[in-house]
């Protein structure tokens, strides 16, 4: 599922051909552009995105390079609560060059699983890339689905990206029907209440 947001990629309904480059290393070289170009020509793609592997690249090392390039309308980039690197780094420049920008990882594993969120905190906290004493051990983000910030953490997560300058649509991956209609209503809802302070409070950068 996918929401849109913004006029000027709210009517792609047409074919996107995507190219997966796992690392920096795998970045495609341009040889094969002509051929992908032809295609757009003929009409049977009308877009060429690329996407990154955010496990492994977290920094977005892949996208930083791929966007010094001119070959690619639409790119699919890593951006959530917990990893708001895709900011500075890869949105900047896609709102400068008019890229179509889809986010994934909105909610993944942390957001939607209560104890892979204390250990993931637990351990962000050991490594130093976040202060132990800002969150609560048992519940770090438990303050989002409270006094109406949102209805429940997933709930923020999926809202905080929809309302990101320069992300056009959000991914919403999910097996079960009970998420699915959560998630539709959330990505339909206004942002969250206190969004800047929600996403600071948390904020990190790989
Ligand atoms: N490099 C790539 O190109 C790449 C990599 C990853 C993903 N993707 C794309 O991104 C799309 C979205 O994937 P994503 O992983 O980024 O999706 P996501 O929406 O961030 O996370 C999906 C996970 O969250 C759970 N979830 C969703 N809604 C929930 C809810 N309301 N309550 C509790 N748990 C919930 C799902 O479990 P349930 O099934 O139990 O709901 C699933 O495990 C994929 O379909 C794929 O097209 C692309």
């Amino acid at each position: 599922m996918a929401a849109w947001s913004g006029s000027a990629w709210s009517t792609w309904t047409y074919c996107t051909c995507t190219v997966f480059a796992r690392t920096i290393t795998t970045m495609p070289r341009p040889n094969f552009f002509p051929a992908l170009e032809e295609l757009r020509t003929e009409g049977k793609i009308r877009f060429v995105g690329i996407t990154e592997a955010f496990g492994p690249d977290p920094q977005h090392r892949m996208l930083v390079r791929a966007l010094e390039d001119d070959y690619w309308q639409v790119i699919m980039v890593g951006f959530n609560l917990l990893n708001q690197s895709a900011r500075e780094r890869v949105l900047t420049k896609s709102r400068e060059k008019n890229i179509g920008v889809l986010d994934m990882f909105a909610v993944r594993r942390a957001l939607s699983n209560p104890d892979a969120l204390k250990t993931l905190m637990g351990d962000l906290a050991a490594q130093g890339l976040i202060d132990r004493n800002a969150f609560d051990p048992d519940d770090p983000l438990g303050f989002l689905a409270q006094n109406g910030v949102g209805a429940s953490i997933t709930d923020a997560a999926y809202r905080f990206c929809r309302y990101e300058q320069g992300i056009h649509v959000v991914l919403s991956g999910t097996g079960n029907v009970a998420h699915l209609e959560e998630n539709a209503a959330a990505l339909t809802r206004p942002p969250c209440r206190n969004r800047s302070r929600s996403g600071s409070a948390t904020c990190f950068k790989t």
